[in-house]
């Protein structure tokens, strides 16, 4: 294990910004994780742990140490009748592991296909999309206390999921490093097509009968078309997250904005797509500099070629307040600001 300094970030986020880290290791091995924790005394400096860089927004050099997980293997743990347990390490590709999945004809995480990233991002806040989130697939997380190098084992209950939350992102942020993720997958896979672009798709192509794997294909294609690949346009997918708001002003504001779409989540509720409000708010296709909202799905903030993480920092900024001033709600980055 060797520590570099002053390394550029550039090839680490998909931003594809520039910045600079002060020392920058990798860890292949679970046992690396647990040497550096326990060796250095890692709580007490800048601590930034990368996987696929693709939830960070690098507005500023990292004036500590940038820890690069590497952890690669898919292992089967246990098997019954209905079910298989896969434990897969944090460094490999979370896209890589759905099409493992699908390929055995494992149900559970094809709706999630092509979400950028890896494996050990997946927990931290429960990625979702297309009606399907791995909170409903998790069955444990292993993690190293970095205070002491300790592993630690998280069960489903205990990583206390929510709308792209968990723990590792609330009480216990900055207190573990997650090292794999056991997935409990169907063998009998239940088809999960209730999300109206995939149904809409799945139309077109004439298919009634879909399997895993054409859900997948229909998640690709969908994702593909609305939303820019990072390797050619820079970007950390969904900038903020989708606001939940209380029905009283749901109901009020669609006395101005009868098209406005909110699907509830509970009794008092409605979660209300983001991108909808920044449209709305005249933002979407809007090149700013050399940043702005994608002309497909105004959620996404990309780098035209040459921004730096506080410009596109900055025109965040700028778009939640245009959405504040306008609808009266606040919308909150999904992506971490470093
Ligand atoms: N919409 C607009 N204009 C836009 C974008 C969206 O009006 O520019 C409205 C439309 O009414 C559309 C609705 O928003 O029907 C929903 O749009 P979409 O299906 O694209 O989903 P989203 O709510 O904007 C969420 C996730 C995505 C995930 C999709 C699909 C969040 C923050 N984002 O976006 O996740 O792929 O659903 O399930 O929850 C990510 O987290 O990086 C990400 C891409």
């Amino acid at each position: 294990m060797v520590i570099y300094q002053n390394i550029s970030l550039k090839p680490y986020n998909t931003f594809g910004l520039e910045a600079k880290a002060a020392e920058f290791v990798e860890c292949n091995t679970l046992e690396e994780v647990q040497v550096l924790c326990a060796t250095f005394n890692l709580s007490e400096r800048p601590l930034l742990i990368l996987g696929g860089g693709s939830n960070i927004l690098l507005t500023q050099d990292f004036k500590g140490m940038v820890v690069k997980m590497n952890l690669k293997g898919i292992e089967k743990v246990y098997e019954n009748e209905d079910n298989v347990w896969l434990k897969t390490n944090s460094g490999e590709i979370w896209h890589d592991f759905v099409i493992h999945c699908v390929a055995e004809n494992l149900g559970g995480v094809e709706n999630l296909s092509l979400i950028p990233g890896c494996i050990g991002a997946a927990p931290m806040q429960n990625i979702g999309a297309y009606g399907a989130e791995i909170k409903d697939t998790v069955d444990e997380v292993m993690a190293v206390e970095i205070n002491t190098g300790k592993l630690v084992k998280f069960s489903n209950a205990e990583c206390e999921f929510g709308y792209r939350e968990s723990v590792f992102k609330q009480k216990f942020k900055g207190k573990y490093i997650i090292v794999s993720v056991t997935f409990k997958l169907n063998k009998n896979p239940v088809i999960n097509a209730q999300y109206g672009a995939i149904s809409e798709v799945l139309q077109q192509k004439g298919i009634n009968n879909p399997s895993i794997k054409d859900i997948s294909n229909a998640v690709i294609e969908i994702r593909q078309s609305k939303l820019p690949d990072p390797k050619i346009l820079g970007n950390s997918g969904s900038f903020f997250k989708n606001p939940e708001i209380p029905l009283a002003l749901f109901q009020q504001l669609k006395l101005n904005y009868p098209s406005m779409p909110g699907y509830p989540v509970n009794e008092e509720n409605i979660k209300v797509p983001a991108g909808w409000l920044i449209e709305q708010c005249g933002y979407k296709g809007k090149v700013i500099g050399n940043t702005g909202a994608h002309k497909n799905q105004a959620l996404v903030l990309v780098n035209y070629g040459n921004a730096s993480g506080y410009e596109i920092y900055r025109v965040a900024m700028e778009i939640q307040n245009s959405v504040r001033d306008k609808f009266g709600v606040f919308i909150i980055p999904e992506v971490n600001i470093i």
